[in-house]
């Protein structure tokens, strides 16, 4: 089977594990890792070992679990320079408020302290802590200090906090850290773009209770939306209903009307680079939407009118942004989807085939063409992520063909 996260494997990766309640999330964060194939070295603070043996860490990475900066089994290479050569990238996960605190200001006491201090490569800051402690001025400050020198740290969740409370400070899932860690190993080539990304289906409503739809999963649009803010880019997401998980860092939008889709896009068009219109938009709606429920008495006719083209009205607007365009179709995939390249006005439109079981809605695969303003031409049969990351490659490249 192909790996989840191939570009975690065989990546050689450090995590600092300090005195946190919550540090028992990091054999799942761990175990995700070595599942994707990538090399685990654990570092754990004195105070963590109290929270968490080093056995399972060592168990779990099939590697020694450092703690002391003079081990008893000393040798001529110390460890905290031996792990700054070994390591791509660390990840303190949790960090208490005492090892940001240290961080920020250059204190080197213990192994892992040391190791902040000597190690080259990306560093990621994981907070987690009793919301008092998390809105503390003196955790703020030292916030704020680690992120002017360039390093990422992680916002933590509000939620329910280890005392029961709900509050601020919760360290995130396994799931998300993980995705900060695939982060590292992505060109970051749409640093600096906002890019709007519609996705799932839009209702139109036949009365209060029933609508006209289609069986979208919002899943090629959430694939999108997780490969650009993987990339770098800032990413708004207006999703009609789905219950795809929303990639880290993503603002999203919930709509559900066609009309709801095409006033977020407008307020959200004029200030982003990229529109990505990936909605599987219902392209009819009832002349007259009934009150209440209709009965069920008898035959029933449904007088339809097209909703409106959302990309025909932001013509005005389009500047020098890039507008990828989705179309789905039953037959004739080239045909149409140019016919739509020229109507629509885009620079990228990508057509694909709707074939029940094989590609489009409700499988894991696509099959189709995605023509450029350039007239050339690309098939695809790939896997929806695979397709998000072959849109993005493209989208990456014209950015810096301007
Ligand atoms: C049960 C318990 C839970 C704790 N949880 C946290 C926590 O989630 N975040 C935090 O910053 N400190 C927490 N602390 C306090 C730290 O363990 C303490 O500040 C310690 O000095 C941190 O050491 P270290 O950063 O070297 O691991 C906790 C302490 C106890 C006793």
């Amino acid at each position: 089977m192909p790996l989840k996260y191939p570009e975690l494997e065989n990546r050689r990766i450090i995590i600092g594990v300090t005195g946190s309640i919550a540090s028992y999330k990091i054999l799942e964060l761990v175990r995700g890792i070595v599942r994707a194939k990538g090399q685990v070295k654990v570092v754990m603070t004195r105070n963590a070992t109290k929270f968490i043996t080093p056995y399972a860490f060592s168990t779990l990475t099939g590697n020694p679990v450092y703690v002391d900066l003079f081990p008893p089994d000393f040798s001529w290479s110390p460890l905290h320079i031996s792990l700054s050569e070994w390591g791509e990238v660390m990840l303190v996960a949790p960090a208490t408020a005492n090892i940001l605190g240290k961080a920020a200001n250059g204190i080197a006491d213990d192994l892992l302290s040391t190791l902040i201090l000597s190690f080259p490569n990306p560093i990621i800051f994981a907070p987690a802590m009793n919301e008092n402690m998390w809105k503390n001025p003196a955790v703020e400050e030292n916030i704020c200090i680690l992120r002017e020198r360039g390093f990422e740290v992680i916002p933590p969740e509000k939620g329910e906090l280890a005392t029961g409370k709900v509050g601020e400070g919760r360290l995130p899932s396994p799931e998300t850290l993980l995705f900060w860690l695939r982060k590292c190993f992505y060109p970051q080539n749409l640093k600096g773009l906002k890019i709007l990304i519609t996705a799932g289906p839009t209702r139109e409503y036949i009365d209060d209770i029933r609508f006209i739809s289609n069986p979208s999963s919002g899943k090629m649009g959430y694939f999108l939306a997780e490969e650009a803010v993987l990339r770098g880019a800032e990413v708004i997401l207006i999703s009609g209903e789905s219950t795809q998980p929303v990639p880290p860092g993503v603002e999203k939008i919930v709509i559900e009307k066609g009309e709801e889709l095409e006033k977020e896009v407008k307020k959200f068009f004029p200030s982003c680079d990229v529109l990505i219109m990936n909605a599987a938009v219902t392209d009819f709606r009832p002349c007259k939407k009934m009150e209440g429920k209709i009965k069920r008495e008898g035959k029933l006719s449904l007088e339809l009118i097209p909703v409106p083209d959302i990309l025909a009205g932001l013509g005005k607007e389009k500047k020098g942004k890039l507008i990828v365009g989705f179309s789905l179709e039953t037959e004739e995939v080239e045909k149409r989807a140019l016919e739509k390249f020229k109507k629509k006005k885009v620079d990228i439109m990508v057509g694909c085939l709707q074939k029940e079981g094989y590609s489009g809605f409700k499988v894991e695969n696509m099959e189709g063409i995605i023509i450029y303003s350039t007239r050339q031409k690309e098939r695809f049969s790939l896997t929806k992520r695979e397709l998000a990351e072959l849109i993005m490659e493209r989208i990456a490249e014209r950015r810096f063909e301007k």
